[in-house]
């Protein structure tokens, strides 16, 4: 899989996975139609409950996105709540929308410091039991075997602010139990169980050009090299992209770089979880949406001038349900809604949304 151009990786991948009705494309405008006219995919994360309360939303992400990925649905914390004890329903929720509106779906994700269950935080540390690691994976892998896009196999493994000498991040139950050999430990599990899917690791906070992301562009690289040369079965690369507009300085030259190596190891990439946040903005809105658009333009015209850029993913499709809206870090202290996703918070596009259409209309590499 390494080395393979951009229409055969998409092709497979959809292809290994696809229901029946699956179709790279749908009627309308969406950015999902844009997309794939350039052979690139658009997608969303999204939450179950909002697809089935508010049947506005799913209409949205029925007409916008080519594939979905659960916001937390996926991850540990809501699959094994209680030790031996799996709940899939919020995933299948997802899983069922996305085959009834001719969409993908991506796993996110097997293992990450953040969202485990309590009982696996105070057990692990004690126990240190591999199996706590592998019969989770093998669990999840087997259940979905061949339905995913693509699998986040491990979640940001990086922080070089934790001080260890390769950057890895030291500050998680699964450094702490196992040392940097989770990850691969991780990834041959998820191979075991799915021989298939691509098998990505997902990284974020790479893309700014302040001096503190640097240290974390080495090591992630350090990091992808590494696992390469032990024939760790890594497929793919996510690059999050949540830019923010007010707080970090971007440029084309770094992020072009970073790509460009990134895709020197022969890997994939698919931006997995873009947003802008618009916090510290101007308080005139309208003035915010340029900024948050002039960034989109920025970041997804150097991104899609790289052959390997699969797509792009946003972290929600409107700012009626952004993360951006409830994270302390991010959020406005007024209550008003933080406006870094394509659609507003009454699915109105924004000038985000227009500036990722023509991005994707243009989008040929
Ligand atoms: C976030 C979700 O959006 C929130 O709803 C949840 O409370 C915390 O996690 N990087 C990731 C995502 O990989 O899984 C995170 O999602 C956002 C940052």
């Amino acid at each position: 899989m390494l080395n393979m151009d951009r229409r055969t990786f998409l092709a497979m991948s959809a292809a290994l996975c696809a229901s029946p009705a699956w179709s790279a494309q749908s009627g309308g405008d969406g950015l999902r139609v844009r997309a794939a006219r350039n052979h690139r995919l658009y997608g969303t994360s999204v939450d179950s409950r909002n697809l089935k309360a508010d049947p506005r939303f799913a209409q949205a992400v029925a007409a916008e996105a080519g594939i979905l990925v659960a916001e937390s649905e996926t991850k540990r914390k809501a699959m094994e709540p209680a030790k031996g004890q799996y709940y899939f329903g919020g995933t299948d929720a997802i899983l069922n929308f996305a085959h009834s509106n001719t969409q993908l779906m991506r796993g996110h994700t097997m293992v990450w410091h953040e969202a485990n269950p309590a009982w696996l935080e105070a057990e692990l540390p004690v126990s240190k039991d591999e199996r706590l690691l592998t019969d989770y994976i093998a669990k999840v892998g087997t259940r979905y075997k061949g339905q995913f896009q693509s699998w986040d196999v491990v979640n940001e493994a990086i922080e070089p602010k934790d001080g260890h000498p390769l950057g890895l991040r030291t500050n998680s139950i699964w450094y702490e139990a196992f040392g940097e050999s989770y990850i691969e430990t991780a990834f041959h599990a998820a191979r075991e169980a799915d021989p298939k899917t691509p098998l990505f690791y997902n990284e974020t906070n790479l893309e700014g050009d302040d001096a503190w992301f640097e240290p974390r562009r080495t090591a992630t690289l350090k990091l992808i090299e590494r696992l390469l040369a032990r024939n760790v079965p890594l497929q793919g690369f996510g690059l999050q992209s949540h830019l923010k507009a007010f707080r970090s300085k971007y440029s084309e030259a770094v992020i072009s770089k970073f790509l460009d190596e990134v895709a020197a190891f022969g890997l994939p990439i698919l931006i997995t979880e873009f947003d802008v946040a618009d916090i510290r903005g101007p308080s005139d809105p309208a003035q915010r949406d340029t900024a948050v658009a002039d960034l989109t333009r920025m970041f997804l015209d150097v991104a899609f001038s790289k052959k390997a850029v699969l797509g792009c993913i946003t972290w929600g499709l409107t700012d009626k349900y952004s993360w951006l809206s409830v994270t302390p870090a991010y959020k406005w202290s007024d209550g008003q809604l933080s406006r870094g996703l394509p659609l507003d918070g009454d699915f109105n596009r924004k000038p985000m949304w227009t500036a990722m259409a023509s991005c994707f209309d243009k989008s040929q590499a």
